[in-house]
């Protein structure tokens, strides 16, 4: 049996049911795929569905004011990607009538769409053969083809080569159903640390799979996630992805009051002294440069020996 068969015969009996499966709109592929960027498919399933009862329709989205997509987006973090979506949602309606392009030129030229949400909602969507390479599915096709495991990242002809292969792999017809088999694969079977190797039934064609019984953990090419930056709160590190959504948060819920920095502080990290404002207004500055909100410094039009603290008036814009 080839490849896809092999998998999509794994697929027909371990497939799991998951919202975003059921007949999935292109808006709402697009919607489960942005909320699955760094966030596991437990966290989504929730906000997924009450996201889509907030803003039923793309042009529901597009009409939202950046509050209202905010407050929806609470508790997944990194809300950019929540704009960048709403971004997406108001260029297709200006430019595309309301109807996502079913091309891979014209999707990756809008908001927040990279290489594989493009090949995800072309394959996931439209099921049209368009490879979706996430690092699961990258793993998937670097051990069982090459007998290699991520590692280094490929240069341009090595990216080449692994979209032409996973293109070829694609059976025709079948694009959204095989794309959903390797992301299944990929978390239940063919997992970055712990591969289930003796449970594949691909391993008899895999070429990984022989290095790996021989060299086990050696071979895994599992590489340390790179170190998140944050602070220390109460003695305890949080990274700074945190403390971005409790600004944003603080924001949403006292827009137009202007206050001095330390309230600010106070209000999201429980230990806050004067030494993290240097570290706070850098946050605050990266999420306005993003987009999220507005920051206006009070006190910037008087003379710097004229100034008492620092005192900032935020709104959403
Ligand atoms: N991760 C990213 N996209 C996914 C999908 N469609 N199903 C499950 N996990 C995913």
């Amino acid at each position: 049996m080839s490849f896809s068969d092999e998998l999509l015969d794994w697929y027909s009996t371990h497939k799991r049911d998951l919202p975003w499966r059921h007949n999935a709109t292109a808006y709402q592929v697009l919607v489960s795929e942005i909320m699955l960027q760094q966030t596991q498919v437990s966290r989504v399933i929730d906000k997924y569905k009450e996201f889509l009862t907030l803003f039923p329709t793309l042009s529901d989205l597009a009409l939202a004011s950046k509050a209202e997509v905010i407050q929806a987006w609470s508790g997944l973090g990194y809300n950019r990607r929540a704009l960048l979506l709403q971004k997406f949602a108001v260029e297709v309606m200006n430019k595309y009538d309301g109807e996502i392009p079913r091309v891979r030129e014209a999707l990756l030229k809008l908001s927040g769409m990279g290489p594989y949400t493009t090949g995800a909602v072309l394959s996931f969507a439209f099921n049209l053969e368009e490879p979706a390479i996430d690092v699961n599915v990258r793993r998937i096709f670097l051990r069982y083809f090459e007998g290699k495991d991520q590692g280094e990242p490929l240069d341009r002809s090595g990216e080449k080569k692994l979209f032409d292969l996973a293109a070829r792999e694609i059976p025709v017809g079948k694009s959204s159903v095989f794309h959903n088999a390797l992301m299944d694969f990929g978390s239940l079977v063919c997992m970055r640390k712990e591969p289930l190797c003796s449970l594949c039934p691909l391993h008899q064609s895999c070429r990984f799979f022989p290095l790996y019984e021989v060299g086990k953990k050696e071979v895994l090419q599992v590489r340390e996630k790179k170190k998140e930056q944050g602070v220390n709160e109460n003695g305890k590190f949080i990274p700074n992805r945190i403390f971005r959504g409790r600004i944003v948060e603080w924001v949403r819920k006292n827009e137009r009051k202007k206050v001095r920095i330390e309230e600010l502080g106070l209000a999201v990290k429980k230990d806050y002294t004067s030494v993290d404002e240097e570290w706070l207004l850098k946050l605050c500055m990266k999420l306005e440069k993003e987009g999220l909100f507005k920051m206006r410094k009070n006190n910037e039009s008087k003379p710097e020996s004229m100034r008492d603290k620092e005192v900032l008036d935020f709104s959403l814009g």
